[in-house]
């Protein structure tokens, strides 16, 4: 028997798919369904057959077998899937692993050394060399127990360490350089370890697998105070959730999940045995984290820190979790505290307290509002109401709209008359705005500028110059494809289908021919306006990144008490702001 067909006649798929959904047994036949994880949806359109062994969502298309199952959902290559389903059922690899294609075995190497640098920073935290970090964490109440199951450990000062193991152990110095552990030193005489003298948390991918670090000072005033690994081919910040390989069975069985801000609130709430609990990492939260967490429960409580820069980010998060029909509820702790610093203070029982009496983030976003405008007034009252309004109209469902909306009014002392005029003009103003960004979905984007650059050259001439000066171009997946054809119209050639695909290697070019050959109602009335149209959109997502980042370092300069820091970058805020 073919190995790939041994390991799929040795997996249950409603136990494999189990572990990222949560499957109902429809009746007592072989069908399983539940909500699908590749598409928004309220009801479960997605099902599993026990019988023939594969999955079908009848709302977005998705189907296959277990391998296209956990290609998808934990973005791996074939060969990839077929390993991890292996090892974790237990049937031995076959020797000749040239089964796996290039790419696989270069992320496989970046894997590996990931498991490398995780043994070696817990083995130093535990060394006599680390001492003073153990210290560090026993002042903090962290249990050896506990840094042994999240895996902390610490890097090596020198910063030798890891650069030495990885070149004595013969990787090329590409793939060091590509798994961001290391970094090259400018002379070009080697490397050196990108942590150093850090407490090390390692960050895991939703099946366990160590992708990627965060690194906290020991000293205070060191800076940063956390260093995180940069984004590499195995690691993307903007899907990965602090914690979520170890929360996803409890978030499933407790119904809900607690989404907190920092490593240390993470491990604070699970070592009280509240096991539910993760965290972006360091970033603004994303439709894909929002999924990953709707996969195992659609309620959740965000319990962020209870300074001004927490508060906006729950300000921020709300609309994006209910854009993916997640029920949410707001916990701002007491006495400024964070979840972590609250449980040691309090204690886990006052903790789970707050968490049930935690409120829902209508009447938390009601309550700023009401603390920031005047109630007593007529204009107040619309103008809170008029706050509120962009988190309501992100909620998918209508009858819960409206319900939502005449709490608002109840609640805010509004004549039902005009809450239901503002809220029909929203729901106007909303339909618009789906049916424009259904325009622009990322895919139909890259198909556009594709076309533009390639088909027109009015749209060239215009978009090509703001093209190359936008970062966010590299994040496309077609962005190969993109810099290969801005470069040649740098150098003066008129890029064609052919003269692109010459340039290309073998994943491109497929990517090429498939946004080439996609839904042609995309370009079939094709203006240069659309291709612009394009071109902004992207515009505004780098700006929309720069501006994250930006209060992310507001926030950290505000935190270590560098005021004017703060102000010089809040100053780049207000003009990125005002669109200067
Ligand atoms: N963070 C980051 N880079 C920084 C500061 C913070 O990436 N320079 C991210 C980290 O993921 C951190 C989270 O933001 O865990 C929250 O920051 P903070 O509240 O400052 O850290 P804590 O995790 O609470 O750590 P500690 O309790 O040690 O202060
Ligand atoms: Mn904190």
């Amino acid at each position: 028997m073919e190995f790939a067909e041994q390991v799929k006649s040795s997996v249950d798929i409603v136990n494999v798919i189990g572990e990222y959904v949560r499957l109902k047994r429809s009746g007592s036949g072989p069908r399983y369904v539940g909500l699908c994880p590749f598409h928004t949806e309220k009801t479960g359109s997605f099902s599993v057959h026990a019988t023939h062994q594969f999955y079908k969502c009848f709302g977005c298309g998705a189907g296959g077998d277990v391998f296209k199952f956990i290609m998808e959902i934990e973005t791996l290559t074939f060969w990839e899937a077929l390993k991890y389903l292996a090892e974790r059922n237990g049937i031995p690899l076959p020797k000749r692993s040239d089964l796996a294609d290039d790419e696989a075995k270069k992320r496989g190497g970046i894997y590996e050394m990931h498991e490398i640098a995780v043994k070696q920073f817990r083995d130093l935290l535990f060394s006599p060399a680390g001492e003073d970090a153990r210290e560090y964490l026993k002042r903090r109440g962290l249990s050896k127990a506990t840094a042994e199951e999240f895996g902390l450990g610490l890097s090596e000062r020198s910063g030798q360490t890891l650069a030495r193991i990885f070149e004595k152990q013969g990787y090329a110095p590409d793939d060091m350089e590509a798994s961001g552990l290391v970094l090259r030193r400018n002379d070009g005489s080697g490397f050196f370890d990108r942590f150093r003298g850090r407490l090390m948390f390692p960050i895991h991918s939703e099946s366990g697998k160590v992708i990627a670090f965060g690194g906290r000072a020991l000293a205070e005033g060191d800076e940063p105070k956390y260093l995180n690994s940069s984004e590499t081919s195995i690691y993307r910040k903007s899907h990965v959730l602090y914690n979520l390989n170890r929360a996803r069975k409890p978030v499933q069985a407790a119904g809900f999940s607690i989404l907190v801000e920092g490593y240390m609130d993470v491990i604070g709430v699970y070592a009280a045995g509240i096991h539910n609990v993760v965290a972006t990492c360091g970033t603004s939260l994303t439709n894909f984290q929002a999924r990953s967490l709707r996969r195992h429960a659609t309620e959740l409580v965000v319990n962020f820190d209870p300074d001004n820069a927490g508060a906006n980010a729950t300000e921020r998060s709300i609309p994006i979790l209910l854009e993916e029909s997640m029920r949410l509820k707001v916990l701002q702790l007491g006495g400024g505290l964070d979840p972590d610093e609250y449980i040691k203070t309090n204690g886990t029982d006052a903790y789970l307290d707050a968490l049930k009496n935690a409120r829902g983030y209508f009447h938390w976003l009601a309550d700023r509002a009401r603390a920031r405008l005047d109630m007593q007034t007529p204009e107040g009252r619309v103008a809170a109401f008029q706050f509120l309004l962009p988190a309501i109209q992100k909620m998918p469902d209508r009858l819960e709209r409206l319900s939502v909306a005449n709490d608002v009014a109840d609640y805010m002392k509004m004549a039902p008359g005009i809450v239901l005029d503002e809220f029909r003009k929203a729901a106007t103003e909303k339909r618009g705005q789906v049916t424009r960004r259904e325009e622009l979905s990322p895919e139909a984007t890259e198909v556009i500028l594709l076309h533009a650059l390639l088909d027109n050259a009015e749209a060239r001439a215009e978009i090509a110059p703001v093209l190359r000066e936008l970062k966010v171009v590299t994040t496309l997946r077609s962005h190969r494809i993109m810099e290969t054809i801005l470069r040649m119209i740098e150098a003066g050639e008129t890029p064609s289908y052919s003269s692109v695909e010459g340039r290309l290697g073998e994943p491109d070019k497929a990517l090429m021919i498939s946004l080439v050959f996609a839904d042609d109602t995309l370009t079939r009335d094709f203006s240069t306006e659309q291709a612009v149209a394009c071109v902004r959109k992207l515009m505004m997502e780098e700006r929309d990144s720069l501006r994250d980042d930006l209060r992310r370092r507001i926030k950290e300069a505000e935190r270590s008490g560098n005021m004017e820091e703060a102000i010089r970058l809040f100053t780049e805020l207000s003009k990125l702001e005002r669109g200067e």
